[in-house]
This record gives C-alpha cells, sequence and structure tokens, in this order.
C-alpha cells in the first residue's frame, strides 16, 4: 500500500499536529477519576465525549453502562468479511491532589514537545495517538475493521469490566486485540512487555478502642493500634530488603529463563536512568540486573499508606482506637491472588487476630506471546515508526481487562505501548511528548496495514 512510507506517515502526523492537541486537551482536561466517587459525573463526561469524539472521526460509537462507570465502544467496519481488531485503552486516571504537582493537574499544559496533566501518558495520549493512527488507517482504506474499546475502570482494578463484555461478547468480538497502556524501558528503544504482574489489594484494620485518649493517664497499659499494625507489617516484611517473610509467599514463583536473563542484559535498562527518571535517592540494590528482576518478575509486598492517630502540627498526646494499613501484593506468573490472600489472612491471624484483613481487587499476572505473527506484526510495525527493533521484556504493572479480553474474547492480545518511565506514570507532573505521539501514530498505523496483509 503505498501510503505506508515513513515520509507520508510523519507528514500525517505532522498535519494533525494541533488537531491532536486540541483533542488531547479536551480529554485531559476532564478529571475522569474513577477512584472517586465526586467524580463519578466526571467520568461519565469522559465517557459520553469519547463518544462523540469517535463519531467525528467517522466511527459508530456507543456507551455501554455498568454497575459502576462505563466502556465505550467504537468500531470503524469495513466489512464482515474483514478480520477485526480491538484497540484496548483506558480513559479514567489516577487522582492528583497534592501540592507536588508544579502545573494544575487537569490543566493541559503544551511546552514544547511535552504535553502536560493527569492522564496525558497514562492513558489518555496513547488512546488519541492510537485513533489518529486508525483514522490514517481507515483513510488509506486498509481492509480491517478497527475497534476501540476504552475503559473508565481500569485504574481501580476493572470490576465491571469482564461481566461488560460478557454480556455483549457478540458486538464486542474480534480477532485480536492490541493493548497500549505499558512503559518503554527507555526512550532510546521501544519495548513491548512479555508479561505482567498481577495485583492482589488488601486493607488491614486494627480497632482496639473507641475515641481518642489521653496517652498520660492510659499509656502503657492501652495498646496502640498504630505501633501493631508497624509490628504486623514488619513481621511481614522486611523494610529494608522487601523480601516477604510470611512462609510460602514464593512457592510458585518461577525463575527466569536463561533466554529472558539474555533479554534483559541488552534491554537497555540502567540503574543510573531509572533513579533519575523515578526521581529516587538510593534504591534496595543496585546492580542492574537484580533491580529489573525485582521490578518485573518478582513479587512484592507494599504498603500504600497507614492511616490513624494525630497528623496535625505539634504532638497531640492521645492514643488512638484504630489504624488501617492499604497494602498490595504484585504477583508474578503462576501465581494465585486467591492463594496470596489466604496466605496473608493465615498468617495475619497467627501474628495478631485482632487485625482485619479485607482483599480488595485481584489482577492476575499475565504471560505474553513474544513470537508468531502477530508479535511480528508489532516487531515490524514499531521498527517501521521508531527506526529500531523493539524489546520484548516483562512489565511490572498490572491491567486486569487483559487476561479478561483473553478469556471472553477468545482473541490474543499484543501491546504496543507508547508510555516512557520518564513520563510519570502515577506521579505528579505527568506527561506524555510528541515524539511519541508522532511515531505512535505511524506505528498503530502500520501494525493496522500489516494485521490486515497477514490475512490475505
Ligand atoms: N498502565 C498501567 C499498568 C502498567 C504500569 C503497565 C506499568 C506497565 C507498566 C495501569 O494504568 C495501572 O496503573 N494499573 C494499576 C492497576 C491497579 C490500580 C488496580 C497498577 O498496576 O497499579
Ligand atoms: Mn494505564
Ligand atoms: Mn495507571
Amino acid at each position: 500500500m503505498s501510503g505506508f512510507t515513513r515520509e507520508k506517515l510523519q507528514s500525517y502526523a505532522r498535519g494533525k499536529r494541533g488537531e491532536f492537541e486540541g483533542v488531547l486537551e479536551k480529554v485531559v482536561e476532564i478529571p475522569s477519576v474513577s477512584v472517586d466517587p465526586a467524580r463519578k459525573g466526571d467520568v461519565h463526561r469522559a465517557a459520553e465525549y469519547a463518544v462523540s469524539l469517535l463519531e467525528s472521526f467517522g466511527a459508530k460509537a456507543r456507551l455501554y453502562e455498568t454497575k459502576g462507570h462505563p466502556i465505550v465502544y467504537g468500531r470503524f467496519d469495513r466489512g464482515p468479511s474483514y478480520p477485526t481488531v480491538t484497540v484496548y485503552n483506558h480513559l479514567d486516571v489516577q487522582p492528583a491532589e497534592g501540592s507536588d504537582w508544579n502545573t494544575e493537574p487537569f490543566d493541559f499544559i503544551r511546552e514544547g514537545d511535552k504535553y502536560r496533566g493527569r492522564g496525558t501518558t497514562d492513558d489518555k495520549g496513547p488512546a488519541m495517538t492510537a485513533l489518529f493512527g486508525a483514522r490514517y488507517a481507515v483513510e488509506q482504506g486498509v481492509p480491517l475493521n478497527i475497534h476501540f474499546l476504552w475503559e473508565l475502570e481500569e485504574e481501580i482494578g476493572s470490576p465491571h469490566f469482564e461481566t461488560t463484555i460478557r454480556a455483549n461478547a457478540r458486538e464486542f468480538a474480534t480477532n485480536s486485540v492490541v493493548v497500549s497502556d505499558t512503559v518503554w524501558v527507555s526512550r532510546a528503544r521501544p519495548a513491548c512487555p512479555a508479561g505482567l504482574r498481577g495485583l492482589q489489594g488488601l486493607r488491614l484494620e486494627l480497632q482496639t478502642g473507641e475515641t481518642d485518649q489521653h496517652s498520660g493517664t492510659a499509656g502503657g497499659a492501652a495498646r496502640n493500634p498504630i505501633t501493631e499494625l508497624c509490628q504486623l507489617i514488619a513481621e511481614c516484611v522486611d523494610g529494608k530488603t522487601g523480601k516477604v517473610k510470611i512462609p510460602g509467599f514464593y512457592k510458585d514463583v518461577v525463575p527466569p529463563t536463561k533466554k529472558e536473563l539474555e533479554d534483559l542484559k541488552k534491554c537497555g535498562f540502567t540503574v543510573k536512568d531509572f533513579k533519575r527518571d523515578h526521581l529516587f535517592r538510593s534504591l534496595r540494590v543496585n546492580d542492574a540486573l537484580e533491580v529489573m528482576k525485582r521490578i518485573w518478575m518478582m513479587p512484592t509486598f507494599e504498603v500504600h499508606g497507614i492511616a490513624g492517630g494525630y497528623q496535625g502540627p505539634g504532638v497531640k498526646t492521645i492514643i488512638p482506637p484504630k489504624a488501617t494499613a492499604i497494602v498490595s501484593c504484585r504477583l508474578v506468573p503462576k501465581m494465585s491472588s486467591a492463594k496470596i490472600v489466604k496466605l496473608v489472612k493465615d498468617f495475619v491471624k497467627k501474628k495478631n487476630p485482632d487485625v482485619k484483613v479485607s482483599a480488595e481487587h485481584a489482577l492476575p499476572p499475565y504471560e505474553g506471546k513474544t513470537t508468531g505473527p502477530y508479535a511480528d506484526a508489532i516487531r515490524g510495525a514499531m521498527k517501521f515508526a521508531f527506526g529500531k527493533d523493539p524489546v520484548f521484556v516483562r512489565e511490572g504493572g498490572s491491567i486486569g481487562a487483559v487476561l479478561s479480553m483473553e478469556r471472553v474474547l477468545k482473541a490474543p492480545v499484543f501491546f504496543l505501548g507508547l508510555s516512557l518511565p520518564e513520563h510519570g506514570y502515577h506521579a505528579p507532573n505527568e506527561n506524555f511528548d510528541w515524539p511519541q505521539a508522532e511515531g505512535g501514530m505511524a506505528a498503530f498505523a502500520d501494525y493496522f496495514r500489516r494485521l490486515a496483509e497477514m490475512r490475505s
């Protein structure tokens, strides 16, 4: 197909840059924070905007209500005899309060090639990039049906995703899925996940009284729920090394293969860049291979927050009545979230039977495919757009929808991520950039062309 040269795609992307920025601005400025009940209306508004956007691009689109936030589905259909690809992104975002932002999180700020704002890289920028890439393929007459599946509950563990696509399985039917919601190892070279970690959220709560009490009159005899929770956490995990001390925790972990270890060594990861991109002052370990194994191939026990007691100015001498810890475990392939919940619950019961453990969202780990015609098409499209073969390494994050799509739609899932470590996933001052968008449009357009050719 003659429209698929890098020059033509580059000039398409450059010609559409203003339009792309306008669309990204619109969608970023809708604060679709799925975890915040006060933002429910905004999340819905983001879905409605997404439907109108897809329609304005010439797609047929509709919104599927769920028991939580909606799902948006858009289709560019060529005809039933052509294969279908579904592009998955999410349009909900993480919360963004706090004073660490240099600009307003829900203002879209353009600084040269950089776009700032919550959701610019996770995952609104990649979603809009894929849409622009699809429009090019459609305009070029690529014989393929291109569908868009935009979730608005990804950041809360996709609680209604699987039931919704199951209930509408006929409309959502597809031959393959491409997910754009992952991060490269570095800007120097594209990367595609060879797997994702799973996640098991947990909440630990301990209540030992009814109200604050004077620590002078009761301290010494009264139980302190914060101190007890801290002790319990320290019994679960070694704070310095990160080693999980719950017996059996690592039992199902499969060590990396020789090939995987070799891939790690040449994937372009450096400890120096990792520290710089994530603003870390120091790490638990400083060997690159060890860091990569830890962030991509090992499970974790992480404390996200401890709440309880006094947080104000000075020292208020009370004994708090209760404390809560919000925890999660990242899981790697072959680990089961149900098993981990049971392990943690049994362990806590033994160590401190008054602590209540409740399981929150459970996302299974995912083993990806790195060979076969689809993986080759991803390789080809990345190389076409960015000039370099991608590396396939596992990633540390989790996307609940991936396994659900594979299970329900019975279609293979592949990844064409565009985010970079320095874009600041979930962090203050999150950003995306034009080079990733420009290359991304070309990568998507070329991937669609390759899919169409795969079938002919
Ligand atoms: N895009 C990320 C997942 C991701 C992170 C993939 C890093 C590859 C590398 C996704 O939006 C995300 O943040 N998922 C959450 C899910 C959780 C909140 C239920 C995660 O991984 O913490
Ligand atoms: Mn994401
Ligand atoms: Mn995210």
